[in-house]
């Protein structure tokens, strides 16, 4: 195939908006997939690039048009974004129309202070940077990664609404934010025109914070989608660690972010109650916990990771199951306890 001035050999498969559903995000007129693919972990220069860009291009065949990245995205920090900018470039720039990308500022990547936070200077002087490491014009959503107390939030939204004035950001989202904040930042976008499209916090099975905070309710209540991220509790909700062990090439066993410490009885006890309940209605434990939470209709999309295209073959077959009933949903709020595994 030909496309400008270079040559692909990638075709992307032609059923594949036939394969997950799309949802829409909050009171917003945008669909996204019902699962995004993130580049937060074994994206990078560390990693072998035919690798990572078949994951990302089966990802897209797959019907996933949802791509998360970071500035902070590695390592090191910006890799993963010039993987993808390769790829983009490379392979899916004839599918750019298609394509929901996204990227972050504000979570520290150096140590000069324009490289953190809120301020105007670091979130538009990164969304710069990523759009050269990305090689695009534009993102199609742009986040501020996490609440920054030292900033006027002000400052914070005249930057959001910059980008999208700039053309540089089609949307904005936050991440991170605990419900009051997320809540006075959109009443603040709507205000300046720029509606909050999307909010990214963490949910899982073994992470309730989102409903006992009452960040859902809010989403609803302010016209935000959510996005939600680690909805594997980053493999903890998947059969790998069932039996105690850290197999090979597991995040537990080389992240910063999964150490093999949390994989103890408790977890092992909880995770096997919860994988029971998966195999009672003919599903794997990484199928339920997705289900589990595309469940609510607040939740646009589940922001998951992968290590292979099997996983990800696996993981979005998760919506072929019946609805979980009440009495699944009561058993899985028994053994899927806050707070399991997780330590940030
Ligand atoms: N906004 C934020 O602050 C923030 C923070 C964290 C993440 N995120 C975003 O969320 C994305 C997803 O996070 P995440 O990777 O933690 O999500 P996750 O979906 O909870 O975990 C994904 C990991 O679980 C393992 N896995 C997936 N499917 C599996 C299966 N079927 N069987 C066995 N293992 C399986 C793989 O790890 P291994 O095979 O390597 O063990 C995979 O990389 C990130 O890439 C990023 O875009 C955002």
């Amino acid at each position: 195939m030909s496309y400008g001035t270079f040559e692909t050999t990638y075709a992307a498969a032609p059923g594949r908006y036939d394969r997950i559903p799309y949802r829409r995000t909050g009171s917003s007129g945008l669909d996204l997939s019902a699962f995004s693919f993130g580049l937060w972990q074994k994206f990078g220069k560390d990693y072998p690039y035919e690798t990572q860009r078949e994951i990302i291009l089966h990802a897209f065949d797959l019907g996933i048009t949802s791509f998360d990245n970071a500035d902070r995205y590695g390592p090191p920090h910006r890799a993963a974004q010039k993987v993808f900018g390769q790829v983009l470039k490379n392979d899916l720039a004839p599918y750019r129309d298609e394509l929901i990308l996204s990227t972050k500022a504000g979570n520290p990547i150096g140590p000069s202070p324009y490289l953190k936070g809120g301020s105007r200077k670091s979130l538009l002087g990164s969304l710069d940077h990523s759009l050269r490491d990305l090689g695009t014009d534009y993102v199609d959503i742009f986040y501020h990664h996490r609440p920054d107390e030292t900033t006027p939030i002000d400052e914070t939204v005249g930057a959001l609404v910059s980008a999208v004035q700039q053309g540089k950001a089609l949307y904005v989202g936050i991440s991170n934010y605990p419900t009051d904040r997320a809540h006075e930042i959109a009443g603040l976008l709507r205000q300046a025109g720029v509606p909050l499209l999307i909010h990214q916090p963490r949910y899982s099975i073994f992470d309730r914070r989102p409903e006992q905070s009452g960040l859902i309710d809010t989403a609803a209540a302010d016209g935000f989608g959510l996005i939600v991220y680690s909805p594997l509790a980053q493999g903890l909700l998947t059969d790998k660690y069932l039996d105690g062990d850290v197999p090979a090439g597991a995040r537990a066993q080389n992240s910063a972010f999964l150490k093999p410490d949390v994989i103890d009885e408790v977890y092992r006890q909880r995770a096997a109650a919860l994988n029971k309940v998966a195999a009672d209605r003919g599903q794997s434990l990484a199928q339920l916990a997705l289900q589990w939470v595309l469940r609510r209709p607040e939740v646009t999309s589940a922001l998951i990771g992968a290590s292979s295209t099997a996983q990800l073959d696996h993981n979005v077959k998760a919506l072929d199951f019946p609805p979980l009933t009440d009495e699944e949903l009561a058993l899985i709020d028994e053994h899927g306890v806050h707070g399991t595994g997780l330590k940030l």
